[in-house]
């Protein structure tokens, strides 16, 4: 009798402990970016209907506030129970190398992870054959995105090769398109570049040089930023003001006719917009990648000190779930990280993604923290900020290597 009082005693004790729980999930999907993350928050809340989600969002595109706000509550002691991170080298080299993260072996162990996450992405989020982090999702960075009836109108067509692009571009000027092609604040000119290196020195030498065997100033990576540059003499002069969702609206409404951007835009264009794809919207993958998928993947993680950490931990458990990643990427854009997903959840546009993400080569994204530490994707920008201004291909190279030699990329 005792001990059934003794264990009721212990069972209200654990009740009331999840009656007073909190979680808070830090991210940067706010506004537009956040019907996927609510989605996702709705699920948790079901599973623990007693735990008080704090959804602190900093807003900006790519995480660029967020990451900044999130580097002073980590350095001032008051992570916040969960946030989100790039799989890949922008948490790695970051804060687990800092030691500021908790190991999550047995959180995959004991969910089955090892076996329904793909073998490379978990080769991305591990260091010392440790997992430390979930990725919740796999985002395309590399797509080009037109609005159909435009192109028909204008009689043009997605462009193949980064050359090609620039004759449409001269076609699409002559026939009264002030501006082509439509790139928004720094981050998404940061993520153009991405497109044209890859298209102009293909996804071997990319690879090459992330790995540090190919270096900055080659002249082939010269070569592909001059090509940078004359595709930016194909776009809007406002770009530093306009965010990345203003880019997307410019080529519905037809002042532009492309956009090269991440399958967030397929996200926006679908949840936000309501549009549908291949009527609403069209997209290619970005000139001379075709057959190539630049990989991001956004994943959340357990900062060590997180004041509410067994809620983070069941946080982590619904995000890696079958029916957490179907909640989330059906709205985001993004396919599922999990190789079970249920594809009939997911619109054309998605499962073309899925298709290519199956049988395409995989490379990282700099912009998106998978192939490159924090400490080189942001300093970048400010390169990329003087190469427009300046189209000298052989300074941006010469800053770009001496950047990457500070990073531990390249020697
Ligand atoms: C990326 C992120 C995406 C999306 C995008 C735009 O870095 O991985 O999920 O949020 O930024 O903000």
């Amino acid at each position: 009798m005792k001990k059934a009082l003794l264990l009721a005693a212990a069972l209200a004790v654990t009740t009331s402990a999840s009656a007073a729980g909190k979680l808070e999930i830090f991210s940067w999907w706010s506004g537009d970016e956040g019907p996927a993350l609510e989605a996702l928050i709705k699920l948790y809340k079901q599973k623990y209907p007693s735990v008080t989600v704090d959804n602190a969002t900093v807003s900006g595109g790519a995480g660029t506030n967020a990451k900044a706000v999130l580097k002073t509550r980590m350095l001032g002691g008051t992570p916040p129970d969960s946030f989100q991170a790039h799989a890949g080298q922008e948490l790695i080299g970051t804060w687990v190398v800092a030691g500021r993260m908790e190991d999550l072996s047995s959180l995959f162990k004991s969910e089955g992870w090892d076996k329904v996450f793909p073998k490379d992405l978990v080769k991305l989020i591990s260091q010392g054959g440790k997992p430390w982090s979930v990725p919740v999702n796999v985002h395309r960075s590399n797509v080009m995105w037109y609005n159909p009836a435009k192109l028909k109108a204008w009689g043009v067509t997605a462009p193949k090769t980064w050359p090609e692009f620039l004759k449409t571009c001269s076609t699409l000027k002559a026939k009264g398109v002030a501006a082509p092609l439509v790139v928004g604040e720094n981050w998404t000119q940061q993520h153009l570049w991405e497109s044209v290196m890859i298209g102009t020195l293909g996804s071997a030498n990319w690879e090459n040089l992330w790995a540090g065997k190919l270096k900055f100033t080659d002249p082939k990576v010269v070569a592909g930023f001059t090509t940078f540059g004359k595709v930016m003499d194909c776009a809007n002069k406002d770009a530093s003001g306009l965010s990345w969702q203003q880019a997307s609206d410019r080529i519905i409404d037809g002042t532009s006719a492309f956009n090269v951007m991440g399958d967030w835009a397929a996200g926006y264009f679908t949840t936000t917009k309501k549009l549908a794809p291949n009527t609403g919207f069209g997209w290619a993958p970005a000139p001379g990648t075709t057959k190539t998928f630049v990989m991001l993947a956004d994943s959340f993680g357990l900062p060590k000190g997180a004041k509410d950490r067994a809620e983070a931990l069941n946080w982590l458990k619904v995000l890696g779930s079958k029916a957490g990643q179907d909640a989330f990427n059906p709205l985001k854009g993004s396919i599922a990280a999990r190789t079970d997903s249920d594809l009939s959840k997911y619109n054309t546009y998605s499962k073309s993604a899925a298709a290519d993400w199956k049988s395409n080569k995989i490379v990282g994204s700099m912009v998106h923290g998978a192939v490159a530490p924090e400490s080189f994707t942001s300093a970048f920008g400010a390169i990329i900020d003087q190469f427009v201004a300046s189209k000298n291909s052989a300074a941006a190279a010469a800053a770009a290597q001496q950047l990457a030699v500070r990073a531990g990329i390249s020697k």
